[in-house]
């Protein structure tokens, strides 16, 4: 048990108090109704931005903002607030509080605070997202980063501070995990990851370390786009659509077998739609924990010839051939340790745009595996011979910059936190404008 902030001079009080506290079961470490663990999302409405945060006692949402640091905040928003309860033996309770600031101006940095008079935040800075298509995206993308060794995050930090970003995509597998030790880990997780995701909204998938009480350390922490507790959505970044699914629904079959066709159904009719608005929003971006395609030296799905993901459950739902058909451009991938970019492929054959420009008309979908953020399993080995579809394999840790510069050209690059910072991988990809839809 560690000493309880600001109370350390009455001892009767202070055992009154801990008495109140094993008696609302675990809201031992911290009693208070001041924000914590607060974090940014975007749920796809222009000019709005989420901010979520946790408290240990039922209190107020509010979220005062404006453009300047000094002065006082001049505007406010109101939301709401759920009772999470964990599933561990102590059943600890978590107030999740939910606030969506709207009509927010295009590029301007903004200054927060959340809380309520019980208890407020200190402040952070966001910059609002831009509308429409024609600007110039830049994102952190990375999975499989722990609460214990996050390589990435110094550095990642730094580079939100720099504004490097617009946004971040976690690909899955969190602290390593939320509901461990009662989801202690997860609030330890969730505080590390506050001066990124304090300040840049941070949006997720779930990976297999969110399983635990059916992903619902997952489901209650973030807040993503539509209705389905951030298991898949999509939204519009710049000249991107990105779609968000779970790849868990073909492993974690006990928590409903009707997920797997419940989300190939939607991620069909979204992919249409998205197709619809191709000449406007040319680029499609799909992020999904565990990849297809990997030539790491373990047993994983993607080390099988017909994994799971690519080719579905008894060669149903299949996701392989759903995104060729719709012409999907770049597949993000995580879950193996390290980071791996394949030749545009399709059915394992690889279909470069050409020889000296594999990657410009390139004529299948390309992946990306990076999963090597950081946490307590390290980093995952490569099998010796690199498979002839695997073009670029780094067993160090990092994470990825995703650059959509405009509707044609699409540029990544691999930082290694191994080389402090040292890019080991950069490359564009170049699609034209139109005819985006089929693969031909
Ligand atoms: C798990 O969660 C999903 C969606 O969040 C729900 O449809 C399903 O019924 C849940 N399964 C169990 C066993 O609670
Ligand atoms: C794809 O392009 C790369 C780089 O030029 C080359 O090494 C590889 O052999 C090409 N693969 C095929 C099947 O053309
Ligand atoms: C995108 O940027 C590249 C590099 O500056 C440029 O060559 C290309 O014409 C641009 N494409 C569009 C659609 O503006």
């Amino acid at each position: 048990m560690q000493p309880l902030p600001g109370w350390p001079h009455c001892w009767p009080c202070f055992c009154l108090l801990l008495l109140a506290s094993l008696g609302a079961r675990g809201a031992l470490q911290y009693p208070r109704a001041a924000p914590e663990q607060v974090h940014l999302s975007y749920l796809g409405e222009p000019g709005s931005m989420t901010v979520t945060w946790t408290t240990w006692v039922p209190a107020g949402s509010e979220v005062q903002f404006g453009v300047h640091v000094s002065d006082p905040l001049p505007f406010r928003a109101l939301g709401t607030a759920s009772a999470f309860v964990d599933g561990g033996a102590l059943r600890r309770k978590l107030y999740i509080h939910r606030v969506t600031l709207r009509g927010l101006r295009p590029g301007v940095q903004y200054v927060y605070r959340c809380g309520s008079a019980q208890g407020w935040s200190r402040r952070f800075r966001f910059r609002a997202l831009k509308n429409g298509p024609h600007w110039s995206p830049r994102l952190a993308v990375f999975g499989d980063l722990g609460a214990d060794n996050p390589k990435a995050l110094p550095r990642l930090r730094r580079d939100t501070q720099q504004g490097l970003f617009d946004a971040v995509l976690h690909v899955g597998d969190f602290a390593y995990n939320m509901d461990e030790d009662n989801a202690r880990v997860g609030d330890r997780f969730m505080r590390l990851i506050e001066p990124v995701a304090a300040s840049l909204p941070y949006m997720t998938c779930p990976g297999n370390h969110e399983e635990r009480y059916n992903f619902s350390n997952y489901k209650a922490r973030f807040s993503m786009p539509g209705d389905t507790e951030g298991l898949w959505y999509s939204w519009d970044l710049g000249p991107a659509h990105i779609v968000s699914f779970s790849t868990e629904v073909y492993f974690f079959r006990h928590y409903g077998r009707h997920l797997i066709e419940r989300q190939f159904r939607w991620l069909e009719s979204d992919l249409q739609k998205a197709n619809k608005q191709r000449a406007t929003r040319p680029w499609i971006i799909t992020m999904g924990h565990r990849p297809m395609y990997c030539s790491n030296a373990d047993l994983d799905d993607c080390t099988r010839h017909e994994s799971k993901v690519r080719r579905g459950h008894h060669g149903k739902f299949g996701l392989e051939d759903l995104f060729h058909k719709h012409g999907v451009d770049l597949q993000l991938w995580a879950h193996e340790h390290s980071y791996e970019r394949l030749w545009p492929i399709y059915n394992y054959q690889v279909l470069n745009g050409s020889r000296e420009a594999p990657y410009t008309n390139p004529r299948g979908p390309v992946h990306i595996i990076t999963g090597s953020a950081g946490c307590e399993e390290r980093l995952t080995p490569f099998v010796i011979h690199p498979r002839p579809w695997s073009a670029v394999r780094v067993k160090e840790y990092g994470y990825t910059r995703l650059h959509i510069l405009n509707g044609t050209h699409v540029r990544l690059q691999q930082v290694s936190d191994d080389q402090d910072g040292k890019i080991v991988d950069d490359v564009w990809i170049v699609r034209p404008l139109l005819g985006r839809r089929m693969y031909l």
